[in-house]
Formats: structure tokens, C-alpha cells, sequence
């Protein structure tokens, strides 16, 4: 089993949102006994929570079941647990650093280092920007190609 953990600052709005995207992708390719995917927060301000109204209305108008996610923060146990801890920018991988670092642990990248021309090196923050369309648009095409990836990597 591939485990594969997305990470952002406040686990409502993106990260959330690449779960449900690439858990979807998963079921369509019936590869759900091969990769699992979670997603946690660098801050705990949210946990217990269910994904912020944006990523939620984004998400019904896909049609993609954000079902029984709810925020939990990160921990250093999940440097065990996972296979591919993936951040939403670079903030993000700094935060990481912090929480943990081990040598031989699991791939900590940038969702959007697997797009080849991406529009941006970060997904912007819609908690900020307000903009969950575009936020969709990005993190979309980064599931689409971090699960290409994935397959090709690591023979699935
Ligand atoms: P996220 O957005 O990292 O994409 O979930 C945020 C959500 C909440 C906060 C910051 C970012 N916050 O400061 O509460």
C-alpha cells in the first residue's frame, strides 16, 4: 500500500480538497486497495472540523464526496505512517521540518513540483484569497499528475 498524506496550514481548505480529488481518482481506477490518502494541518485550530464552506461548495459542484473528512493536526508519527507527505507551498515544507525530519523517511514535496509547467510553485491559500475556483484548478491537475507519477513510480 502507497500512503500518501497532503499537507497545508490549516487542513480546511486545500488540503482537504486534494483528499477528496485524488481519493476520487483512486476509487474511478479501482486502485483503492494500493493507495490510501489522508491529509492533516500544520496548526491545530481547526481539527475536529469538516472542510471550510468554499472547498465544500467546490466540491458538490465536482460531484466529488468529501465524506467523513474531518481537520486533524500533523504528527511525527506520520513520518512512519506515510510513504509521500505532500505540502501545498513552501511554508509548508518549512513547518515540516520543524515537526520532524528523519533520514530515509517518506518523499516531503510541493504538490505542485509534479505539474511540468505548473501556473503556480505554490497553491495559494483560499482562506485568503477567496478564490477556491482557481485553488480547484491547481490542485486538480497536481492530483492528476502526482497519481501518474505514483503509478509509474512506484509499479501500480
Ligand atoms: P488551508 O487554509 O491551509 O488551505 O486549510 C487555512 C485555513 C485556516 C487558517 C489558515 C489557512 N487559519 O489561520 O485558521
Amino acid at each position: 500500500m502507497i500512503r500518501i498524506l497532503f499537507v497545508c496550514l490549516g487542513n480546511i481548505c486545500r488540503s482537504p480538497m486534494a483528499e477528496a480529488i485524488l481519493r476520487d481518482l483512486v476509487k474511478k481506477r479501482d486502485l483503492t486497495e494500493k493507495i490510501s490518502v489522508d491529509s492533516a494541518g500544520i496548526g491545530h485550530w481547526h481539527a475536529g472540523e469538516q472542510p471550510h464552506e468554499g472547498t465544500r461548495k467546490m466540491l458538490d459542484r465536482k460531484q466529488i464526496s468529501y465524506e467523513g473528512l474531518l481537520a486533524r493536526q500533523i504528527h511525527k508519527n506520520d513520518w512512519d505512517d506515510f510513504n509521500y507527505i505532500i505540502a501545498m507551498d513552501d511554508q509548508n515544507i518549512k513547518d515540516l521540518k520543524k515537526v520532524n525530519e528523519v533520514e530515509n523517511g517518506p518523499v516531503i514535496a510541493k504538490l505542485m513540483d509534479y505539474v511540468e509547467k505548473p501556473l503556480e510553485g505554490n497553491v495559494p491559500d483560499p482562506y485568503f484569497t477567496g478564490d477556491f475556483d482557481y485553488t480547484y484548478e491547481l490542485v486538480s491537475e497536481g492530483c492528476k499528475e502526482l497519481l501518474k507519477f505514483i503509478r509509474q513510480n512506484d509499479n501500480i
